[in-house]
Formats: structure tokens, sequence, C-alpha cells
């Protein structure tokens, strides 16, 4: 059975969770034909750690934060990143570090010195995708590897592999999504008579909202998110800041009564769209949706896309779209994307 070699970069709640899956029970992927073999952690606060026949997982787990992978064998308080993605014996490289969205360092650099090297990427991290999308897919190719993304829009919720593979033949002509977690956890509680800080400081209890809910709220993330929808399922080629952005912010407790009043549902919604003359328009915005849009259902913290098709009309997917074990699942499909890239390549 073909092995495949992961160094994780990044050792926060996301990759944590990938390795416990793979720790709690290795045979997971057996009937998918392969194995996972952790060789290589990097971490800013617990350094790196490359073992080439494979990092013994539930002892690294263990490890309380605070600590360091020095003293361990091949192990060093320093993250080097650059030298372990380019010189370790890894197959993917898996990265789930911080990223900024002006810039998408420094999970971009991590992603370029990877596909450089020839290894295949598997990342959930929006902000390399949303602004440097097609030039790391080009890298890749150039390089004979895979650069794999799922999780950077709807997290474990299947949505652009599944509009790439299943919806072929279909013409679509628009995305629209609730893509942001918080922002429409918030909007129901406000439905319930909550004010929006209120609101915020709950998501923020239930672990939804970030410690700074800017983001979320702003729909910057979700900017991020339209501007990846809209290049890979419309054939755009828009930078998040062509997205004309406006949060939620602005909405009061009486916009959500008055709207509820007349059965509308307040959404903060990502949309691209085709226009009649082939361009893409793309916006993140708060709407109140009509009981009878596919989209004003969607309660929670859930998110939703909805597909605008030729042949099926309006087809929408709902799941989560946070969440470290959900996001870890997305890193899951990715790599068996990579299992399937190696097959037509005829090399497993
Ligand atoms: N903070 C985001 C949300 C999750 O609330 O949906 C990660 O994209």
């Amino acid at each position: 059975m073909k092995t495949y070699n992961l160094a994780l970069i990044g050792f926060g709640g996301v990759n944590r969770a990938l390795a416990q899956l793979i720790a709690d029970d290795p045979s997971r992927f057996a009937a998918l034909g392969f194995e996972l073999r952790v060789v290589a952690i990097t971490d800013l606060a617990f350094g790196s750690l490359v073992q080439g026949g494979g990092i013994n997982l539930a002892d690294v787990l263990s490890m309380p934060r605070g600590s360091s992978f020095e003293g361990l064998a091949g192990g060093s308080s320093d993250p080097r990143n650059e030298q372990v993605i380019k010189d370790s014996p890894a197959d993917i490289i898996v990265e789930a570090t911080f990223t900024s969205p002006v810039d998408g360092e420094p999970a971009v650099s991590h992603v370029r010195w990877a596909l450089g090297t020839g290894k295949h990427v598997v990342t959930t991290n929006k902000g390399p995708v949303a602004l440097f999308g097609r030039e790391l897919t080009d890298l890749a190719r150039r390089n004979g590897v895979t650069f794999e993304y799922e999780g950077a829009v709807m997290s474990g919720t299947p949505v652009i592999r599944l509009a790439k593979k299943l919806l072929g033949g279909l013409e679509l002509s628009a995305v629209q999504g609730i893509l942001n977690g918080t922002s429409n956890y918030v909007l129901g509680r406000m439905e319930n008579g909550l004010t929006l800080d209120k609101a915020i400081a709950e998501a923020q209890a239930l672990g939804y909202a970030e410690a700074d809910p800017t983001a979320d709220l702003g729909g910057s993330d979700v900017r991020l998110k339209v501007a990846i929808l809209a290049n890979e399922l419309l054939g755009a080629n828009l930078q998040p800041t062509e997205v004309e952005t406006t949060g939620i912010q602005g909405i009061s407790s009486d916009d959500v009564a008055d709207a509820l009043a007349h059965g509308k549902h307040w959404k903060l919604i990502g949309e691209a769209r085709r226009d009649s003359d082939g361009r893409v328009a793309a916006s993140v915005r708060p709407v109140a949706l009509t009981a009878d849009h596919p989209l004003a259902g969607i309660t929670g913290a859930t998110n939703a896309v909805s597909f605008s098709t030729d042949l099926l009309g309006a087809y929408t997917v709902s799941g989560p779209g946070a969440g470290r074990v959900e996001t870890a699942y997305a890193l899951i499909s990715d790599i068996i994307a990579v299992d399937q890239f190696e097959k037509v390549a005829n090399r497993v």
C-alpha cells in the first residue's frame, strides 16, 4: 500500500486535529489505498521536528503548549520552515499557518517553497488561494505536482471540488453564499432580540468569532472566499480588493425586526455573478432575503452556497464552514485528490 509522507506546517488547531485523526485510526485511509505518515512538523511555538521514519503523533500531541521540540531526535526550537519544507522527506506539505489577507504571508512563501521543490501542497489557508491561486496552480503544474485547497471555502464542506467535478455540463452563471458562520450566527441571534454587541459576545464565547471579530463582521473573510469562488468556478481573474465589500456592523436591531415583520431575514451574502457581457462582478453585502430564497433558512454558524445553473436552476449545498475537525477533513479530501493525481500520473 502506498504511504504518503506528510510535513505539517503549523501545529495549531487544524493540523493537530488532522494528526489526531491519523493517530486515532491509522487504518482510516486503508480503504482508499494509502497510509499517511507524518515525517515533519513545524510550528512557531514548538519549533521543528523531522523524523523520516515517522513521528509518534500521540507523543507530540500530548506535549503541553509552551514546550519545545528541542531535545527530541530531529528536533529544534527553531521552526526552520524553509529548510523543512524544501529538504524534508515529505511528499505532501500540509500548510495550516497564519496568513495575512493583504499579502498572503507567510503561507504563500511556504506554498511556493513546497511546489518549487516538487512537493504537493494541501492547505486550508484562504490568503494564498485568493491572492495567488492562478500563479500557484501554474507553479504546481510546472513542477509535476498538485495544489489543493478545498478548506479555503466552507472548511470541510466540499464546494469547490463538488462544483468542478460533479456539476460538469452545467453552465454556472452565479454563485451566492453564506460564507461566514460568525456573522450568520450574530444576525440570527439579533432576530431573537439580542443587540449586535451581545450577539457578538455570545459568538466569541462559543468560539465562532475571532477574538477580534472585525474580519468576520466586516466582510473581509467572505471577500477572500468570494474571490476564490469567482476565480475557480466562474473563470474570473479577480483580486479580493475588486470585491465590493460591506459588512454587517451597520445592521441595527430595528433593521432586523423590520425585516422579520415583512417575512425577510438579513444575511451577509457573498456573490459572484457573470453579466450578459461575460464580465464577472463580485460583492459582499448584507441582504434582506425573502423566505423563499434558498439561503434564507440557513441558520446558526452553518454556511451554504447556492449555484445558479442553466439546467437545474438553483443548486444549494450547506454544511459546516468552520471547526477544527471539519477543517481537518478538508485536508483529508485534498490528500485524496493528491492520491488521485498520483494515480493519473501512473506514479502509484
Ligand atoms: N471565522 C470564520 C467564520 C471561520 O466565522 O466563518 C473561518 O473561515
